[in-house]
């Protein structure tokens, strides 16, 4: 983003923290901030109030932008009363902060934006395409004119978000030129009235595609800022002084993995008459809900020696299904009937590993059939040296038990 920038242009990348909430990550990010060298600045998008005050032990509250469609009104005030970035999900959302913004009496300067549905339909998977008709998120592009936004002129950002996985550059690029434009009306017509452009900060949201199938390995940040660039060369002429993305998938996918012990196997004899081993191990729809539950995200498996050596995938080697730990026949990691080949049978005590965990995973994480949450370790390789640090410990039973009361 900075490359194509003409200089003068703050960018602030906001994780998404809905993707991973896990302080000890979100302490490797506020670490760069650290460095007033670095012309970026990382901070947190949040969904819920609960991931504003995690924000807050992480990120300075300049650094927060808080995005919902569900804010009460306490919720409100306390983001505008601690100057946190505040997107408007709804015109009911704006008469209520029009109100608090009136009386004068929390709002301590944080900027305010308005969440626009650009309204371009969606991508590959409906269920997480939220620029459609039928979208509960933002105020539709046609609900709304730069007229009206340039009536209230404490509004400075304008945001938008067209989806998450499978939701092609191109879409997103059409989204934010919708935006765009329309932040470029509301500006023309906030010069004439007041002399200055209104919409000074612009929020293009998360979206890159993360990994829906092992064709999709390379993250697309380049490429996507380079389109906009080409599409919509104002973003990055200074119109804007200011650009936050919401990038969370695509920024943490990759980054980590689960490895569990393999607790016990079974041997069938499936349809083809081959033998297949039906691995049990200690993470399934408890971690992969989306995997499990809905058949999105890409998840490669390996196995390894007890020793941690691994055991290639390989053609026609040993057949195996994976699955968790859960009271139910969908808590499966391999692909739905399915099978992975190893080059040997795994036998317990082995371990697998279960590939772009770093994402929408522990985040996820669900107490079905009262499983403990998992220790989260971080790992840091500098020329080789590899440092490991646990950042969470693994949930105690009585911490399980506690949470049903
Ligand atoms: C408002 C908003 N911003 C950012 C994101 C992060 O999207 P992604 O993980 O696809 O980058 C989401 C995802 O749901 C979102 O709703």
């Amino acid at each position: 983003f900075l490359e194509q920038s003409e200089g003068g242009i703050e960018f602030l990348h906001c994780a998404a923290l809905k993707a991973c909430p896990v302080g000890g990550v979100l302490d490797v990010l506020a670490s760069y901030n650290k460095n007033e060298d670095r012309p970026t600045k990382h901070g947190a998008e949040c969904a819920s109030i609960g991931e504003v005050v995690l924000a807050q032990k992480h990120f300075p509250n300049e650094n927060i932008v808080f995005d919902s469609p569900c804010k009460t009104i306490p919720e409100l005030k306390y983001a505008l009363s601690n100057s946190i970035h505040l997107n408007i999900d709804s015109l009911q959302e704006l008469e209520r902060v029009k109100l608090i913004y009136q009386s004068g009496e929390t709002h301590k300067g944080g900027s305010i934006g308005l969440r626009v549905n650009p309204l371009v339909g969606a991508g590959a998977l409906g269920m997480f395409s939220v620029a459609t008709l039928h979208s509960k998120f933002g105020i539709p592009i046609t609900s709304i004119t730069a007229e009206e936004v340039a009536d209230l002129p404490w509004i400075n950002c304008l945001m938008l978000h067209t989806g998450s996985h499978g939701c092609g550059l191109d879409l997103l690029v059409d989204g934010v030129a919708k935006v765009v434009d329309f932040a470029t009306k509301v500006n023309e017509i906030s010069k004439k009235k007041r002399g200055a452009a209104q919409i000074r900060t612009f929020d293009i949201g998360g979206g890159v595609p993360a990994i829906l199938s092992t064709e999709n390995e390379i993250c697309k940040f380049r490429e996507y800022a380079q389109s906009l660039k080409e599409r919509c060369p104002e973003l990055f002429s200074g119109q804007f002084s200011k650009i936050v993305t919401e990038f969370g998938a695509s920024m943490f996918a990759r980054t980590g993995w689960v490895a569990s012990r393999v607790e016990y196997t079974k041997e069938i004899i499936d349809e083809d008459q081959r033998r297949r081993t039906l691995v049990i191990i200690h993470a399934g729809a408890d971690l992969f809900l989306r995997k499990c539950y809905a058949g999105t995200g890409c998840h490669p498996l390996s196995l390894h020696s007890s020793k941690g050596e691994l055991l290639p995938v390989v053609e026609l080697g040993e057949k195996h299904s994976l699955f968790g730990p859960l009271c139910f026949s969908g808590d499966e990691l391999s692909e739905k009937n399915g099978s992975v080949e190893f080059a040997r049978q795994a036998v317990p005590g082995d371990i697998v590993v279960v590939h772009n965990a770093g994402a929408n995973v522990i985040s996820l994480f669900n107490h079905h059939c009262s499983r403990n949450a998992s220790q989260v370790i971080i790992f840091r390789s500098n020329e080789g040296d590899i440092t490991l640090n646990s950042v969470r410990s693994e949930d105690s039973v009585q911490g399980t038990v506690a949470f049903w009361g």
